[in-house]
């Protein structure tokens, strides 16, 4: 399940070519289980039919045929109120400065002026309408009100030239349609949590690095949970072949060293810690300048304990006055409970979740967690097999219980 499930959005749609990637966006929207009713502007009916849109949505797509009709009165009001989301994408320069002004000539202009909820706008338009003073003032304008924005792009403009103008992708809007609904109903609303994710690489000589077999996979998903309960997030990431979870900011690590120094400069201005990466423990004491070559014989790498990011965070602890909680992750192939207690306290937890890799359908790569929580007061929780979005869930439902 995902923040859209269940929520009525409100797609809006203008006069661009753009118009077409609103059908990709309204399948998608529906596809994450959202109820999705559309409104046509007069010139997005130039470029793409309502029928395009019932047809993903499953539901009406309104134009400004009904405006005039015998449920328009409650059409334009009832449609705003009972959303939980008005996205317009593509928005156009015409559709901002509209807003802007509060102008309410078309169903979906009159609906933006009715409704109370979020409105998230993409907009789509040349690269001179987008620079343009009066399109710079309308944009300033709604974001004052509390307008969000996705895009626009650089790229190819149905001008034929290259500029910013492009819509943002369908993939990004939905992905930002999350942030702003975590923002509106969320219990982390105004919180900052930093997030580490996947492994770490230890470099040997220039080419070899010594690294696991972490994906990244719970740590992408927590960040994925935390936007959607409106939390600002700053994920800290080994490379991974996974997309970072639009909305969070993306600080890219490759060895300890680096995450250690990415986590203290940004937990300062945290609420909460949660260090889902599987840091290494060892790194190469002396790196190799140069390549090291077979006719030299087998090396033999000497190793030094690496940094431990949580005990210097410990450490810190005092001074980082915004911090209330810290949660760690414990990869535990034996003794499971006895040694995530031992990390708990050792590391000055308020949580620690033990993963047992062990088992076939845990740890690395999986798609699912077998975890328990361990919590400072003594209190446990067994989770039973759950997909790691699942677990992503249930952390951070016990997070924001501390930091409410
Ligand atoms: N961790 C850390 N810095 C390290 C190693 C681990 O901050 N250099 C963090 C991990 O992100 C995790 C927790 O400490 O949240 C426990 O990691 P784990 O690898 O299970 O335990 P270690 O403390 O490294 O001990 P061991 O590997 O001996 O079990």
């Amino acid at each position: 399940m995902s923040i859209l499930t269940g929520k009525r959005i409100l797609l809006g749609i203008t006069g661009s070519i753009a118009a077409y990637k609103g059908a990709d966006l309204a399948s998608k929207l529906t596809q994450a289980g959202a109820l999705v009713d559309t409104i046509l502007s007069p010139g997005a009916e130039k470029f793409i039919s309502p029928l395009t849109f019932q047809s993903v949505t499953g539901r009406k797509a309104f134009t400004d045929a009904e405006l005039w009709g015998g449920e328009a009165h409650v059409l334009h009001i009832g449609l705003g109120h009972s959303a939980d989301l008005l996205i317009i994408a593509p928005g156009t320069a015409n559709t901002l400065a509209k807003l802007a002004n509060g102008q309410a000539d078309t169903l979906l202009t009159i609906t933006a002026l009715a409704t109370e909820c979020p409105i998230l706008i993409a907009p789509a338009m040349d690269g001179g309408m987008y620079a343009h003073p009066a399109t710079q003032r309308n944009l300033r304008t709604l974001a004052e009100r509390g307008v969000s924005f996705v895009g626009p792009v650089t790229g190819h403009l149905a001008s034929g030239l290259i500029g910013v103008g492009r819509m943002a992708d369908p993939h990004e809007i939905a992905g930002m349609a999350k942030v702003v609904l975590g923002r509106s109903l969320g219990r982390l609303h105004g919180k900052q949590i930093v997030i580490t994710a996947g492994g770490s690489q230890e470099p040997i000589d220039p080419v070899r690095v010594i690294t696991n077999h972490s994906s990244g996979k719970q740590g992408y998903a927590l960040a994925q949970a935390a936007l959607e309960l409106g939390a600002e997030v700053t994920l800290i990431s080994h490379p991974t072949a996974l997309s970072a979870p639009v909305g969070a900011q993306l600080v890219m690590v490759n060895t300890v060293a680096e995450m250690l120094a990415a986590v203290l400069s940004t937990v300062e201005q945290a609420d909460a810690l949660i260090m889902a990466a599987a840091v290494a423990d060892f790194r190469v004491k002396k790196v190799a300048e140069n390549k090291l070559k077979k006719q030299d014989g087998i090396p033999q790498i000497e190793l030094e304990a690496a940094p431990d990011i949580l005990a210097t965070v410990a450490r810190h602890r005092s001074s980082l006055t915004r911090l209330k909680a810290v949660v760690g992750f414990a990869a535990e192939s034996r003794d499971l409970l006895e040694n995530a207690q031992a990390k708990l306290f050792s590391k000055k937890l308020d949580f620690i979740a033990a993963n047992d890799i062990s088992a076939q359908d845990a740890g690395f790569a999986v798609e699912t967690n077998r975890i328990t929580l361990l919590f400072a007061d003594g209190k446990r929780e067994i989770l039973p097999l759950l997909t790691k979005n699942e677990v992503a869930d249930i952390i951070l439902a016990r997070l924001a219980a501390i930091l409410e």
